[in-house]
């Protein structure tokens, strides 16, 4: 992977394959504790015990069309971060979702930048029109906290019947999503 944003859409795309209706990203940079980290949450389908552990496994995959390659999805994510002198914990309850928990020590030689991340949402949004996405960003500082919020539900309100995908629409998130990322400083991250 060349940068960590390929891994969230990643986990964004298990989230919809898992029928997820809302899909809740948060991206933190914490200079404090040094740590750039993740939580990506879901109200999809969930795994029982066997699944989750097999999800770790990086043989394994519930896609029947295909041996999953080494390397793709949850493992290289755990792997990666956990390289990074970080961390990785993937929580699921059947019939409730799924908490993944991921973190990369934020100077690490090895750590990948975060990448463009606003495309990513971006991307999943339009893609995914009837699932409703949570965005919470934040950097803390020494000195200072700055964070911004996004949620597609509000958006879909105020929208009533145009679709979030119409063009003037994916501009206005487009735009919204840059901002947040500079406000909290994640593009040179
Ligand atoms: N959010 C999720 N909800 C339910 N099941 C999931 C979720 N994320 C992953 N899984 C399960 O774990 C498997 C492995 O995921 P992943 O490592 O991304 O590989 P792939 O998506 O290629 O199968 C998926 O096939 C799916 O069965
Ligand atoms: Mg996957």
């Amino acid at each position: 992977m060349q940068d960590i944003s390929l891994h969230l859409l990643d986990i964004i795309e298990n989230s919809v394959r898992a029928e997820a209706t809302e899909i809740k990203i948060s991206i933190s940079a914490n200079l404090m504790r040094n740590l750039l980290s993740f939580e990506i949450s879901d109200n999809g389908t969930g795994m029982d015990e066997e699944t989750l552990k097999m999800a770790q496994d990086p043989f394994y995959t519930s896609k029947s069309e295909r041996k999953k390659k080494v390397g793709l999805g949850i493992p290289l994510f755990k792997q990666n971060a956990e390289q990074c002198n970080g961390y990785f914990r993937i929580d699921s309850f059947l019939g409730k979702g799924t908490v993944i928990n991921a973190a990369f020590a934020y100077d690490s030689i090895d750590r990948m930048p975060l990448g463009k991340v606003g495309d990513t949402i971006l991307s999943a949004i339009i893609g995914h029109t009837e699932t409703d996405f949570n965005l919470h960003l934040e950097r803390i500082g020494f000195n200072d906290t700055v964070d911004f919020d996004f949620d597609t539900k509000a958006i879909k309100e105020e929208l009533g019947d145009i679709p979030i995908n119409y063009p003037d629409v994916v501009m206005f998130i487009d735009e919204a999503l840059k901002e947040g990322i500079k406000k909290t400083n994640l593009e040179e991250v």
